[in-house]
């Protein structure tokens, strides 16, 4: 039986090797984590995320061949292939802080590989890292182990996208497997791609050398992202002249060179990764002497945080330039639909700025909880303190409580729920202040409909 561990039981490593335990029954998967109430939680009827499709596999597997502990040591000692999984994020303090990826959980893990092996490993980058991270995880294992025993290293990002991950894992685009050109680097590619192809066609498994597979990964998110900072910049002309977004995005993504995805339109991209990994890019560049290359990705993260600004402008200027004591229901905190997560949410810096001006938000989101709204409020950076949060910041359990007696809806949040046919627009209309605004940052709504209802619309990348 091949023996994997994957250290970190976070969004990756949880669905990325449960999937695996899933599609392999003879392959025994531990994941661990130094959080224990992260595993508690991975051991509960509540899995700590919510991801569509993941509770039927984690409840098919646990505890036939899927083990979730905190005993990290154990598992390592017991695996041929280690899955390294854990945060890289921004770095807050020191060199490169705001730029850089912070390796420091990168390096713990791979110090505890190096402590505790008593046997030959192939161990795998999952995270997301800088351009030869596996050089210095090569040489912390190599100078700290010293047994008689060989690691290899590969490179393996995950192109999951949080709400679709379990779908992402079973049919991926391709699956990227990264090692050092050697016949020993060959061999333990080999038993990944062994892995792999037991459910995704060979053709889709891509193999290459180490630093291009690492650099392809933070190459995809910059790419991608770069599309919607596109689409954004041109929802800023489309407003300022009639032209409509969604119909220029429909129009160049009917070429097929430029495609249809990521041309949606909206109050600005989030998520753990997209603009983490562009800095990391920027600050890459800038150590490889390539200001320009520095400047043009940079310039994504920059248009992000001005399309953010904007919306937030456009909603204050439409509400007769104050949003004082005025009532806002925020509809949506997550940084996308189908998922629980809010890191690096639009939400969160729209609603700062809306607290900044005094208004009173209220928010709801079905899958985010008070507790975690609060503390993304109150996080350092953000410009909020807890005392501001709890005078200006109402959580609702409903879209209906959180529109009741406001004087403007902004929907942050593209969740279904929030859609023509399963809100009721006319009660929501009929429960709030007169005149009644909504902005539309998701490009969700029938605008001609809710102006029937008498609602003012304001939508993202359109001047009516
Ligand atoms: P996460 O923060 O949800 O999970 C990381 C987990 O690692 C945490 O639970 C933490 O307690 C654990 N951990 C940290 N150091 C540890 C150690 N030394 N030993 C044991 N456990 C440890 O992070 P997430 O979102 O799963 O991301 C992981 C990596 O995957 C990052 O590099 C990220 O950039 C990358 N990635 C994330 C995607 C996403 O959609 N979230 C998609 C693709 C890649």
């Amino acid at each position: 039986m091949v023996n994997i561990c994957c250290i970190g039981a976070g969004y990756v490593g949880g669905p990325s090797c449960a999937v695996i335990a899933y599609q392999c029954h003879d392959v025994k998967v531990t994941i661990v984590d130094l959080n224990q109430a992260r595993i508690d939680a991975w051991n509960s009827d509540e899995l700590p995320i919510y991801e569509p499709g993941l509770d039927e596999i984690v409840f098919a597997r646990r505890g036939k061949n899927l083990f979730f502990t905190t005993d990290v040591d154990q598992a390592i000692i017991d695996a041929d292939l280690i899955f390294v999984s854990v945060n890289t994020p921004t770095k807050k303090t020191g060199m490169g802080a705001g730029m850089a990826a912070d390796l420091a959980y990168i390096e713990r893990a791979t110090r505890r590989i190096a402590e505790v092996a008593t046997s030959s490993k192939v161990v795998i980058e999952k995270s997301t890292v800088p351009c030869r991270t596996a050089q210095s995880m090569r040489t912390i294992l190599e100078a700290n182990s010293n047994k008689n025993i060989r690691f290899d290293i590969l490179s393996n990002p995950e192109f999951l996208a949080e709400g679709t991950a379990i779908n992402d894992l079973t049919n991926p685009d391709r699956v990227l497997i990264g090692c050092l050109q050697t016949p020993e680097g060959f061999a333990a590619q080999q038993k990944l791609v062994d892995i792999y192809t037991r459910w995704i066609p060979k053709e889709k498994v891509i193999t290459m050398n180490l630093w291009s597979s690492e650099l392809s990964k933070l190459a995809a998110n910059a790419l991608l992202a770069q599309r919607i900072s596109s689409i954004n910049a041109l929802s800023a002309i489309c407003e300022a002249t009639g032209a409509d977004v969604d119909e220029v995005a429909y129009a160049c993504g009917t070429d097929s060179r430029i495609g249809p995805k990521f041309l949606k339109a909206s109050v600005g991209f989030g998520g753990s990764c997209f603009q983490k990994d562009i800095l990391n890019l920027v600050y890459l560049s800038e150590q490889l002497h390539l200001p320009e290359v520095a400047a043009y990705w940079k310039s994504v993260v920059t248009m992000n945080e001005y399309q953010k600004m904007r919306f937030t402008h456009r909603i204050v200027r439409t509400l007769f330039n104050t949003v004082t004591h005025k009532r806002i229901a925020l509809l949506g905190f997550a940084f996308k639909k189908d998922t629980g997560d809010t890191r690096e949410s639009a939400a969160i810096t729209l609603c700062s700025y809306l607290i900044q001006e005094r208004a009173n938000v209220a928010i709801y989101d079905p899958k985010v909880s008070a507790a975690q709204i609060k503390m993304d409020l109150t996080e350092p950076g953000v410009g909020t303190n807890e005392a501001t949060v709890e005078k200006h910041i109402q959580v609702c359990k409903t879209a209906y409580e959180a529109c009741a007696d406001a004087a403007a809806i902004v929907i942050c949040t593209e969740w279904d729920e929030f859609k023509m046919h399963q809100l009721d627009y006319q009660k929501v209309f009929d429960s709030m202040q007169k005149p009644a605004f909504i902005f539309d940052g998701r490009l969700i709504l029938d605008a001609p409909k809710l102006r029937e209802i008498g609602f003012r619309v304001e939508t993202i990348g359109k001047s009516i």
